[in-house]
């Protein structure tokens, strides 16, 4: 009975099939099989080339990648960091400034001089460290198409070692203080960038997601806290060992360091000395992106997703008003925290989180353990909130819900219940979905909304059931995980996935992950984009003048199958690829 409003849009998708072949010819392009090839596939027409890649060189004292080594801390922290994810380009004065989050390192490829696949020294363990942060950088495009302009002064690294200022209600707060910052003011470092968003002031926003996987503990008697629990802080690392060269990451040593940890970072492409802010009003968890609007009135709103099985959504909205002449730069520390509750009948609330709402005693506290302020309202517990987009045409946003197998099974990490209905109406939920909603009287600060399902992924060559889809999925079309969402200026909907690549049982058929394009007016999505072995695409962004976009491969051959993007017997690196239509005109 819960699934019902959804299921009730699904079927208005496929009475609405009448306007799909108009719409085909509004893409421009004939869809792309899929396929497991360790190669870019693209349609007809289209053309791409690799513009910058891990390792690339930043600096005028650079240097080139040494595929034996795989560089050391030294050449890491002067060149493009590892796995790119959500990134943007900024325009100035004809100059071009890229940003780019370097998610993380994959261990057996940086690491892979090494027997064990692992960092094996303190220069191994710093390289790594070095791998992950932000890179800004100058590109440019002249005859031999898009590339990094090496030494440009914009140029930067921000590293887990960069002073970052904690701004907004968590600034000073006891929970916030180390030994290296007793006043709680100034934190080191980003880490686990994964989505990003843009103000529109002109600055990046770096979401920090699985920023718990790095730390460790020296004793293996330590007892996690509520609060770390729920957060996924245990005694054990994933691997990157950076407590062995950095007491700020032993959780008995400095057990308030991973309060530090989870924020949007804003930085300041333009300049390369400024000091990043982490901007502790947006809230702590595991975020994916930050997709920032201007409400009719002024007030600034950034909706958020929290990446992990049984979380939530969020949306801070600002208490003053953007000024396109004026001083912008504490929109994002005062302001209303809010996390969303979906109703069965398709009707939603954002509920706000403050000391009364969730007697907690102070915003700071709300800003730090922000998950269980959500708990404490009654927020829905979501299929892993991956990337939330806006439609630039009007008020209505979208949600990637990658996936998520506990959905009825397991509870989430604080313990509550997450069953199956609303937004997430399958259990075990192996192939994701796309949420939306309207914001009431299409106004982004009020807190009523509409929302209904656009697409639930499945596969309708495998399932005959709920698993195979909403009516708009065909086996033309099909994939699952869908994580990195972005509207182009037409206002067509671009979905990455991050999803099994098997190409086998439930995943027959999908291939590698992949991008494809949606009419969100239709309903319509067309496969645009294939990825190399074992990627996952993620990150998108576009030139000034629209012909070209720019889309991030990462993770090729993170299990040891893929030489892309160089091919023969090199090392897979994750890379950032323009994409142009062969006849030079516009493309998103
Ligand atoms: Fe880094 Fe939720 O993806
Ligand atoms: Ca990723
Ligand atoms: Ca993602
Ligand atoms: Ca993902």
């Amino acid at each position: 009975m819960l699934t019902v409003g959804a299921a009730g849009f699904i079927t208005s998708i496929a009475t609405k099939g009448v306007s799909i072949a108009k719409a085909a010819d509004r893409f421009g392009f004939n869809a792309v099989p899929a396929n497991t090839l360790d190669e870019i596939t693209l349609p007809d027409g289209y053309k791409w080339e690799v513009m910058a890649k891990w390792g690339d060189p930043l600096f005028d004292d650079s240097i080139e990648l040494d595929e034996k080594t795989r560089g050391d801390a030294k050449s890491q922290a002067l060149s493009l960091g590892d796995n790119n994810d959500g990134m943007d380009l900024f325009v100035k004065d004809g100059r071009n400034i890229f940003v780019v989050n370097n998610e993380y390192v994959n261990r057996s490829i940086i690491f892979g001089n090494r027997e064990s696949g692992l960092p094996e020294t303190s220069d191994d363990v710093l390289k790594g460290k070095m791998g992950h942060g932000v890179t800004v950088m100058e590109v440019l495009r002249d005859d031999g198409g898009w590339h990094i302009l090496k030494g440009s002064e914009f140029n930067r690294r921000v590293t887990p070692d960069t002073p970052i200022e904690i701004s907004g209600p968590a600034k000073g707060h006891d929970l916030m203080k180390t030994s290296l910052d007793p006043d709680g003011i100034m934190a080191q470092g980003t880490w686990n960038n994964c989505g990003n968003g843009r103000t529109p002031w002109g600055t990046y926003l770096a979401c920090e997601e699985n920023f718990n996987g790095y730390f460790s503990a020296s004793d293996a008697s330590f007892e996690q806290t509520p609060e770390q629990k729920r957060y996924g802080l245990s005694s054990e690392d994933w691997g990157y060992a950076w407590a062995k060269i950095d007491d700020r990451f032993d959780l008995l040593k400095e057990p308030n360091e991973c309060n530090r940890a989870g924020y949007v970072v804003e930085i300041d492409p333009f300049n390369p000395n400024s000091t990043p802010k982490k901007r502790t009003a947006l809230g702590r968890f595991k975020h994916e992106n930050a997709e920032v609007v201007i409400a009719g009135n002024g007030q600034i709103v950034v909706y958020m997703g929290d990446d992990e099985r049984g979380e939530f959504i969020y949306k801070y909205v600002s208490n003053d008003r953007f000024s396109a002449a004026g001083d912008n730069s504490s929109l994002l520390d005062d302001g209303k925290l809010y996390a969303a509750k979906f109703n069965d009948d398709l009707s939603g609330e954002w509920l706000e989180l403050n000391p009364e709402t969730t007697s907690m005693p102070t915003q700071a506290d709300i800003c730090i353990h922000t998950r269980l302020a959500g708990s404490k309202v009654g927020a829905t517990t979501m299929d892993r909130p991956e990337w939330v987009a806006s439609n630039p045409n009007k008020a209505e946003l979208y949600c990637a819900l990658t996936n998520n197998k506990n959905r009825g099974i397991k509870p989430n990490a604080g313990g509550h219940k997450t069953p199956v209905g609303g937004p997430n109406p399958r259990p075990a939920n192996k192939y994701g979905q796309i949420v939306r909603w309207i914001p009431e009287g299409g106004d982004h600060v009020s807190t009523k909304f509409t929302w209904d399902l656009f697409l639930l992924a499945g596969n309708p060559a495998v399932h005959k059931d709920d698993k195979a889809g909403s009516a708009n999925i065909t086996q033309a079309n099909m994939f699952n995980s869908p994580d990195g969402i972005a509207f182009d200026s037409n206002g067509f909907l671009w979905i990455q996935t991050d999803g099994k690549y098997s190409n086998e049982g439930d995943f027959e058929g999908m291939g590698n992950n992949q991008m494809l394009v949606a009419d969100t007016e239709t309903g319509e999505i067309r496969r645009f984009l294939v990825g190399p072995n074992e990627c996952e695409v993620t990150g998108a962004t576009w030139s000034a003048d629209g012909r070209t976009m720019f889309v991030g491969i990462q993770h090729p051959g993170e299990k040891g199958n893929s030489h892309w993007p160089d091919g023969g017997k090199s090392i897979p690196k994750s890379a950032i690829i323009a994409i142009e239509r062969e006849d030079g005109g516009v493309i998103g």
